[in-house]
């Protein structure tokens, strides 16, 4: 390190660089997983300074040639970058330079590093968060095998941890494909306001040359040109609604993972996880934890954290690049892999679940998962809401204090509560009963539920 060759520019200098300061300013670690955009992007700009006659068109035809053979040698995984360099469009240039020799010095015409690495970084973006509303259909798809096959499986619904009210298991699973659907909206929503070429931005007030922005972003497969050119190389929006976005989204994955870690208990003992996604204990023998559950939510953590980072990098910056910007790729990128991963074990996760079905049934049996039921009954009967949860509380409390269950007293001994009770409120202390009842849009019967399934079955096909 410390060499001129090393860097684009020196001219301005005559000392080496401090080790320190080169060590800590240094990013390519980082930011070489841009190297297959930012040679995109050079192609472009190269063809468009050859095109606007900024520079010799025989030039640009052998730059943009040199471009595309690393490109070739990037996709085989033969590329050599130069570890001293700065960073990855530093690296590049010097590949560049090895290549063609003095001819590279063309390329940096008319750009900045500033408008360069965002142009690098939302090229990336466009491309990776189309692969990451794919993997988010997949989870949803492999969620959805497993509402579909749990059929008219009734668990305990929970509120406050507790027993609520009886649920259908595709029911509740319906509920993270729709909380993932909104992670892919907002997604899409970020992809749509990046999706703008900062390149031709300079290094923050555009250039004297005859560019041509417009020709660079057709090529580039953009859809707009950023229009103001500080805002261009200043805004890291994207970043920030990219990680709030995956917050939100690990928080679901986090939320998920929760939910089946308490279910596959022995405690509460509803499913059971194939032995492949298990991992053991070094001391006891008996041990096979789902810690790839806890590491989902343990991911989480951290993706908010970077989200917090973003934020907290950029309240207090001047307009204008400022180098703390740098930063932005290592939050963004870590929070991105993450996301990958909790994805991954999340669709492994549920491609590996056993419903146990004997346990579920027992543990509809408590009586207390249909006491709304008992009340909404009494208020078909028309007694006002209040006074029947008043009476069924009062019903189930004196089932507890003498020992009784509430299906086992003879219906004059419930009258005694109310009036209004009939034989037939025995028949709703059934979890198959229960569930059918719910018939307002949006609840747990389940012929909503096989529709339901059979709609987002439609919107995440593919
Ligand atoms: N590595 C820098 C970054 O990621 C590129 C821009 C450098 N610009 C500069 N003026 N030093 O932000």
């Amino acid at each position: 390190m410390g060499k001129k060759a090393g860097k684009l520019w020196g001219g301005r200098f005559s000392r080496p660089t401090s080790e320190a300061v080169e060590r800590f300013t240094h990013s390519l670690a980082v930011d070489q997983r841009l190297a297959w955009h930012d040679l995109l992007g050079s192609i472009a700009h190269a063809r468009m300074l050859g095109k606007a006659r900024i520079i010799p068109s025989r030039e640009a035809r052998r730059i943009v040639a040199a471009l595309q053979a690393l490109l070739r040698d990037l996709g085989r995984g033969r590329l050599s970058l130069n570890p001293a360099a700065e960073d990855i469009h530093t690296a590049l240039q010097l590949a560049l330079e090895k290549r063609i020799g003095t001819s590279a010095s063309y390329l940096h015409t008319g750009r900045s590093r500033n408008d360069q690495v965002v142009t690098s970084l939302r090229l990336f973006l466009k491309e990776k968060l189309q692969g990451l509303d794919q993997e988010i259909g997949r989870l949803q798809r492999g969620i959805l095998v497993q509402a579909e096959s749990a059929k008219e499986l009734v668990m305990p619904g929970f509120t406050h941890l507790r027993h609520a009210q009886p649920l259908l298991v595709g029911h509740l699973l319906l509920s993270y494909v729709a909380m993932l659907q909104r992670d892919r909206q907002r997604l899409e929503g970020a992809l749509h306001r990046l999706d703008e070429l900062p390149l031709g931005s300079g290094a923050l007030t555009g250039t004297g040359l005859p560019i041509n922005r417009a020709a660079v972003a057709r090529e580039l497969g953009f859809s707009r040109l950023m229009e103001n050119s500080v805002d261009a190389v200043t805004d890291r929006d994207f970043v920030v609604e990219i990680l709030a976005a995956s917050s939100i989204l690990g928080a679901h994955c986090s939320r998920i993972a929760e939910d089946l870690i308490l279910w596959s208990t022995r405690e509460f003992g509803f499913l059971r996880f194939d032995e492949r996604l298990l991992t053991g204990s070094s001391m006891m023998p008996q041990k096979q934890n789902p810690d790839f559950l806890e590491l989902v939510r343990g991911g989480c953590a951290r993706i908010t954290g970077n989200l917090a980072a973003i934020l907290t990098l950029l309240k207090g910056l001047p307009s204008g690049y400022q180098r703390d910007l740098q930063n932005d790729k290592e939050l963004l990128f870590e929070g991105l892999d993450r996301i990958d991963g909790m994805l991954a074990v999340l669709i492994e996760g549920f491609g590996g679940i056993r419903w146990i079905r004997e346990n579920l049934k027992r543990q509809t049996e408590d009586e207390s998962l249909y006491a709304t039921d008992l009340a909404e009954l009494l208020v078909a009967r028309g007694i006002p809401f209040a006074q029947a949860h008043r009476s069924v509380g009062q019903l189930f409390a004196h089932a507890d204090r003498t020992g009784k269950s509430v299906g086992s007293l003879p219906l004059e001994t419930v009258r005694r509560f109310s009036k209004a009770f009939g034989p037939e409120l025995y028949a709703l202390l059934d979890p198959a009963a229960s569930v059918r009842r719910k018939r307002s849009a949006g609840g747990t019967n389940p012929l909503l539920v096989r529709q339901a399934i059979r709609r987002w079955k439609g919107i995440v096909r593919r």
